[in-house]
């Protein structure tokens, strides 16, 4: 083609990349990869290896190890044995660290793009623009936490042995916003690339090595699902953070239940992309490219679902055929190439399957007349119109650049629709109206929105799923979180010291002769409180209470699965107590003191009669009287925060309440342990069902007329007597129930985790461990505030 018949048709020519430097840098490693363990390579213990292969090409490009058990547990023994001395060091050593990974990997970054497109498919393009400068910030930017650490994170410490595993869309993406928190934290990690992609791992090992990290603290063993699992399960791992399938994300949340694992999870998402009548209809159309075929669609928050206003939906759907018509698939090297290639033949396939499901479901298919390369793992950009939403592909990950689009009237509507998957990872909001943006960005339950852009992504700024697209942020503030732990807990070792406590709260019986209460008890049945309103419990059943020497001091009703159910439903009902204002959230919980002080005798006295210690008891009122102060302090300061993201935008972190949580309280401290949990989950928004302490119930039965009393709304705190273990786990159990909080012993805490897979809840478990209730930072404060609430990030562009 002449310059002339080029510069008539417009049509590109190919600009590609050179893939030579990648070539040769695979060659002199012999095209082979062991395990990078204790900075050191290593061959598989068991001799299995296996292929990774370029998806354009379908060439195997290495050979690469699978991890056994043996390689596992040699890498998880490297990690423990470098973090004395890698948490040794302070801030400011680690921060050097990651300073010089940041530094190395600019230095190396056209490699590292290359080579990830060749491994992955995706465009060379995003590889060299968006992935590793991102990278690259990721490091930077935590070299900045770890620096400020100290400062910044009082009484918190690293975990320990971090189990990283990570997917194949963002190989090297995903590594980095594992790995930089993880070591800025004090954490050191054995990480798992995904079995499609792992040479950049591979290459950023080299890139440790190169940096001078000690060996040991970062460890990457390659392999597939079986790899991962080993790491999971290992005993000598203290947290496991995914990023992967929900499917594989609830085993693995019921793997780790019960182990004391750290746990967060980054999972699929079906994100819906909406778009008002008033959009800037060109915006909307680039924006769609980027919310879709982007990383070829296999991006967990891709903007999957177009909801159109009915206004703009035909106009819209054409103006896309015609933008997809004009889209370039082909070799990823190429520099003018859009959407590059699928991962894998098995990704291909799924894709195209779920395509067929939503032609055989009756949607309207529209794809671009060309047609794709026929070698290597190629789908074309594909629109489905005539969508219901309750169909498949309307519901389902499909994880590839595919995308449904339907309609709504109403902003009303157009939420509900958003808000109907399980999912909650991300979402997009198209309108000229801030107003409109403003309001609804609060309104649809996903961990981050965009408004007026679309996949969005800085260190600066948090990430993560509501739902069941997880729980747990990366990036931001709010991500570190996920890497440390309260000093007081990292020093209780679990099991022995609570059981010690247990024995400590008991009355003893010299107690219950001499200091016993001097009042006779007053017998009386106490019912449930759901909804408001005391409600006899289902069974038909109590429950008597002892107390101090033994005595009966009264009787509780003895909820079951059905009282729960209610409770929950009520709860579900509270929904106005979120929408209400912080400033009014805070004034109940101030009038909640006053009318508990206002009884401080008759409780001190209740207390006393359960536990035959007078003294406590006084103490525990008055306690219980400051720690409902301390909430409602907090409930209108507890502020999200502003981040600075690299670009013409402000992202507003909002802490939003989770929504129904359930709590079952702690034996100890019958009226303080009660109130500790349910004042910041209420003070930040939430509804909650109480199991009080089963052994003494009374202190929270008393409770109902401070409720009735102060102005709560019914709903918002439903209390339900009876079996402690029992009533949780059916709380555990429920689709409708967005958190659990398990203060009790291992079994139930184990049981907690393992059931709360089911919707993906949130838990907050305790294992027995000793918590001392009357402890300021162990009774009270931001780690409660932070189990109560959820993060929302909200882009704002704002300028051209
Ligand atoms: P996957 O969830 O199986 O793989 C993610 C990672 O988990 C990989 O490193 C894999 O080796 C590892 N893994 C697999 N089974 C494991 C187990 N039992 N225990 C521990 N680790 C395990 O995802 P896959 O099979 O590659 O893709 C399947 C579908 O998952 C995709 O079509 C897509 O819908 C979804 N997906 C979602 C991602 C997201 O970021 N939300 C990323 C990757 C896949
Ligand atoms: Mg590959």
């Amino acid at each position: 083609m002449s310059i002339a018949e080029i510069f008539e048709t417009m049509e590109y020519g190919p600009a590609p990349e050179s893939a030579s430097p990648a070539v040769r840098w695979l060659e002199e490693r012999g095209r082979t990869f062991g395990h990078f363990i204790g900075g050191e390579w290593r061959n598989p213990a068991e001799g299995e290896w296996f292929d990774t292969t370029n998806p354009a090409t379908n060439q195997p490009l290495a050979r690469i190890a699978q991890g056994g058990a043996a390689d596992v547990d040699a890498a998880v023994r490297a990690a423990r044995e470098a973090l004395p001395a890698w948490q040794a060091l302070d801030g400011h050593g680690r921060a050097r660290y990651l300073y010089a990974l940041a530094r190395h990997i600019q230095r190396h970054s056209r490699l590292f793009a290359v080579l990830e497109t060749m491994d992955n498919g995706k465009p060379i393009r995003e590889s060299r623009d968006i992935d590793i400068p991102l990278v690259a910030r990721h490091f930077y930017h935590h070299a900045g936490w770890a620096q400020l650490m100290d400062a910044e994170m009082p009484g918190y410490t690293g975990i320990g042995v971090v189990g990283q595993i990570i997917p194949w869309n963002f190989p090297l993406l995903m590594m980095a916003w594992k790995i930089a928190p993880a070591l800025a934290m004090g954490n050191t990690v054995v990480l798992k690339p995904a079995e499609f992609t792992s040479l950049t791992a591979l290459l950023f090992a080299e890139v440790c090595r190169d940096a001078g990290l000690p060996p040991g603290v970062v460890n990457i063993i390659t392999g597939d699902g079986r790899t991962g699992a080993g790491i999971v399960e290992h005993p000598g791992v203290d947290k496991i953070a995914f990023t992967g399938s929900t499917d594989v994300g609830r085993i693995i949340r019921v793997a780790t239940a019960g182990s004391g694992k750290k746990l967060s999870l980054e999972l699929g998402g079906k994100s819906p992309f909406i778009v008002f009548d008033d959009a800037d209809l060109e915006s909307v159309i680039e924006g769609v490219v980027d919310a879709i075929w982007f990383n070829q669609g296999q991006v967990c928050c891709a903007g999957s679902r177009i909801l159109a206003q009915e206004g703009i939906a035909d106009k819209l759907t054409q103006r896309l055929r015609e933008r997809m018509e004009t889209l370039r698939v082909g070799d990823p090297l190429d520099k003018g190439v859009d959407i590059g290639a699928i991962v894998a033949p098995v990704q291909l396939q799924k894709i195209g399957e779920l395509v067929q499901q939503g032609r055989d479901e009756g949607a309207t298919l529209w794809q671009p007349s060309w047609s794709c390369p026929q070698e290597g793992c190629f789908f074309p950009p594909t629109l489905f119109t005539d969508v219901a939403p309750s169909s498949t592909i309307a519901q389902v990950e499909i994880f590839g650049p595919v995308v449904v689009l339907m309609t709504f009237r109403t902003p009303s509507e157009a939420v509900a629709l958003s808000n109907n998957t399980p999912y909650g990872l991300a979402a997009s909001v198209w309108t000229e109206s801030i107003n409109l943006a403003l309001d609804i960005a609060p309104r649809v339950q996903a961990g981050t929105v965009w408004i007026n852009s679309t996949n969005l992504f800085d260190a600066g700024a948090g990430f993560g799923g509501y739902k069941e697209s997880g729980f747990g942020r990366e990036g931001g503030k709010e991500g570190l979180w996920e890497y440390v732990k309260p000093r007081w807990e990292a020093e209780a070792k679990n099991g022995a010291a609570s059981r010690k406590d247990d024995r400590k709260s008991k009355p003893s019986k010299d107690k219950g002769r001499n200091g016993g209460p001097s009042l006779p008890p007053i017998d009386r049945t106490a019912k449930l409180y759901i909804g408001g309103k005391q409600a006899r419990p289902d069974s038909g059943y109590s429950l008597p209470v002892t107390g101090a020497g033994e005595r009966l001091v009264g009787d509780v009703g003895l909820g079951n699965r059905k009282d729960v159910r209610n409770a929950v439903e009520a709860a579900h009902k509270a929904g106005g107590w979120a929408r209400g204002t912080a400033h009014n959230r805070a004034q109940v919980l101030y009038y909640l003191a006053e009318n508990l002080a206002a009884r401080t005798d008759e409780f001190a006295r209740r207390i006393a009669q359960m536990t035959g210690d007078e003294a406590g008891a006084e103490r525990e009122v008055d306690a219980s009287i400051r720690r409902l102060y301390t909430y409602a302090a907090w409930a209108d300061k507890y502020d999200g925060l502003v981040h600075a993201a690299p670009m013409r935008n402000v992202t507003l972190a909002m802490n939003e309440p989770i929504g129904v949580i359930g709590v079952a309280c702690p034996d100890a401290a019958p009226l303080l342990g009660f109130v500790s949990a349910i004042a910041p989950a209420i003070a930040m928004g939430n509804a909650v069902v109480v199991v009080p302490s089963e052994r003494w119930p009374l202190a929270a039965t008393d409770f109902y007329q401070v409720l009735d009393t102060s102005d709560v709304p019914g709903g918002v705190v439903n209390i339900v007597t009876g079996k402690r273990d029992e009533l949780a786990e059916t709380l555990a159990a429920h689709d409708d129930v967005d958190a659990v909080w398990y203060f009790g012993g291992a079994e139930g805490s184990t049981l907690v985790e393992r059931l709360s897979a089911g919707n993906m809840k949130r838990t907050w478990v305790s294992y027995g461990r000793d918590r001392d209730w009357f402890d300021a930072e162990q009774g009270e404060g931001r780690e409660f505030l932070r189990q109560a609430t959820q993060v929302k990030n909200i882009w704002v562009p704002y300028g051209e």
